[in-house]
Order: structure tokens, then sequence, then C-alpha cells
């Protein structure tokens, strides 16, 4: 898919490049805000599943006595000044844990956010269900987090894979106020919604009510936003310009199979190989000749060992 292409049927994905959002994803959390009123007050954001960043762009601009917003990410994150703090890590595993503590400075959050989103498989039922599997994970780290009263938000898909539990048997006796929240710029199409936390009770003050109450399913944005399934005209902003992305990807897997393609190495090796990350991003001529006196570093099963730098890399691909 091009990019004029996707401009042309996106609107809010050619809004995010007139306005410098990293991505389009940051309207979701606009809208939320601007209906839930969740970010105002904010001093502490913990943004979860945050790449390439668009949400955290969103908690600078919205949060007025923001102190700080810890954005972690599987992926690399570019920067986004002093009062976001990037980790990179894995949201399910114990060490981000420390590691978010470490960058709050023990500072409980206000909001906890996750707009997380795992592989996709294609299958609804398994794929509902991993995304509540990571809704379940940014819930269990958001109660360490969240100070009393504090609010949380994360993505589930609305289906029969457990969200609905997820609301009356986790949320529900955890928050004064639970809601199922669909920002405007998530198309209707689509079983995306938001599940919503406010007024968190810290251990020991449960709401039993909210486990039998019906969710309120809230809509969030103002009817004057653009609709996500309308198609516009391109020079629906000013005078059609093709921009290029706010940020590119850092590292995107699509660079190490462009090389692993281009690459002669033989299949095997190019399966079991993992190239160093790092690599990818470093330029290589085009008309680079390995030195052949230099001897290829080869790892302890015998396999050229990763690339970390460009002249190895490049000898790496050459083989
Ligand atoms: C839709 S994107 C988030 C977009 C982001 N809110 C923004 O505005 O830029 C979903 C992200 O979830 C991340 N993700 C999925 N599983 C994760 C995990 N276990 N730990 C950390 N990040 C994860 C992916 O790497 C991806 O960047």
């Amino acid at each position: 898919m091009g990019r004029l292409s996707r401009d042309k049927r996106d609107a809010y994905y050619r809004l995010a490049k007139e306005e410098g959002y990293r991505a389009r994803a940051a309207y979701k959390l606009v809208q939320l805000d601007g209906t839930l009123d969740l970010l105002r007050e904010a001093r502490v954001v913990v943004d979860l599943c945050a790449a390439p960043g668009g949400w955290s762009q969103v908690v600078t601009k919205e949060a007025s006595s923001l102190v700080v917003c810890v954005a972690v990410d599987l992926k690399e994150m570019a920067s986004l000044g002093p009062k976001v703090t990037m980790i990179e890590g894995d949201v399910t595993a114990e060490s981000t844990k420390l590691a978010i503590f470490e960058a709050t400075g023990g500072q409980m959050a206000d909001l906890v956010l996750c707009d997380g989103a795992p592989d996709v498989y294609g299958l609804h039922d398994m794929d509902d269900y991993m995304q509540t599997r990571l809704a379940i994970v940014a819930f269990d780290l958001a109660k360490v987090l969240l100070r009393h009263g504090g609010s949380f938000a994360t993505k589930i898909y609305r289906g029969d894979g457990g969200s609905s539990s997820f609301f009356k048997d986790i949320l529900g006796p955890n928050f004064q106020k639970v809601l199922c929240a669909k920002p405007r710029c998530s198309r209707a199409a689509s079983v995306e919604a938001f599940a919503v936390g406010i007024g968190f009770f810290k251990e020991g003050s449960k709401n039993v009510n909210n486990t039998d109450r019906m969710i309120p399913f809230v809509a969030c944005g103002s009817t004057s936003d653009l609709d996500a399934d309308s198609s516009y005209p391109l020079g629906l902003f000013a005078d059609y310009v093709l921009r290029d992305p706010v940020q590119l990807p850092i590292n995107p897997p699509h660079l190490w199979a462009d090389q692993r393609k281009r690459s002669l190495l033989p299949k095997e090796e190019i399966l079991v190989q993992p190239l160093e990350r790092r690599a990818s991003r470093l330029a290589v001529p085009r008309d680079f000749k390995p030195d052949a006196s230099v001897p290829l570093q080869r790892d302890n099963s015998g396999l050229p060992a990763p690339a970390t730098d460009a002249v190895s890399l490049a000898a790496w691909l050459t083989l």
C-alpha cells in the first residue's frame, strides 16, 4: 500500500502528519481525554505499549501539571523531550515493572494507559483472547503503579474472548466508575474499544456494586470530529501536500527482512541468524567489498556472528 493511497483513505492518518503526531492513534487519546478528562490533572502518567509515541505526545500536550510520563514498548522510540522517559521492554516482564518504578522515582501514577496490540492471528476469538491477556497484564501493572483515585484505560476487543468478564470481574471491583469507550477515530467496524476505570481503590476498598452493573458504552470525541469511516477530499486541511511520517520507525523488522532478501545467504543460515538489531540502521555503501583478510566472526555453533557495525554487517551480507 503506497503512502498516497493511505493518505486518500484515512483522514486521521493525514491529520496526524499535519499536526505533528507520530501516529494516528494519538487521536484516540485526544478523544478519550476530550470526553473523560483523564489528563488535565495528571502529574505522573505511565504509557504502556507506547511506540512510536503518539499517546505520549498527547500526554505532554494536554497534561499541564505533568512531572513525568513513562513510555514503555518492545520497540525503540525516539526521544520526546525531558518529561518523557522511554523504556524499551516487554510489559509482561518483571524487570519492566521495576524499570517503571525507577523511572517514576517511586511516585504513584495518576494515570496508567495501555494501547498495546499483540500481533494478530486473524482468528477473531484468539485475537480477542490475546488482547484481553495484554489488558490483564496492563491492569496488574496499574494495580501497583496507580495512586488511590487514579485512572486506567486500556485497549480491548469487544468480543467473547474475555473482555466482558474483564470489565465486570477485574475492573469492576477496583474502580468507582468503569466504562467502555469508543473514540470516533476508531473505525465503527473495528472491534477495538477502550476499557476505562476511574477512581481507583487501593487494596482494601473494593466496590462490590460495580460487578453486577451494566457497563456504560461511551462514544468519545465530538460530533465535529472527522468520521473514521468516511472518505474526505485530499485537500481537506489545506492545499494537499504529501508529507513524510513525523517519525520514521527505528529498526523496523522490514529492514532486516529486506536485507535478508537481498543477501545471498543459504536459507538455513538466514533462518537461524538473528541480526543485531542496531546494525540494520547503519548505512552500508552499495559498492562495499568486504576485506577478505579480516576473519569473519563466528559464534559458538560456527555460524557467522551477528553484525554489530556497518562493516561486519556488509561482510555478513556478502557471504
Ligand atoms: C497500536 S501500537 C501503540 C501506538 C501508540 N499508542 C501511539 O500512539 O504511538 C501498539 C504497540 O504495542 C506494543 N506491544 C505489544 N505487545 C507488547 C508488550 N508485550 N510489551 C510492550 N509493548 C508491546 C507494540 O510494540 C506496538 O508498538
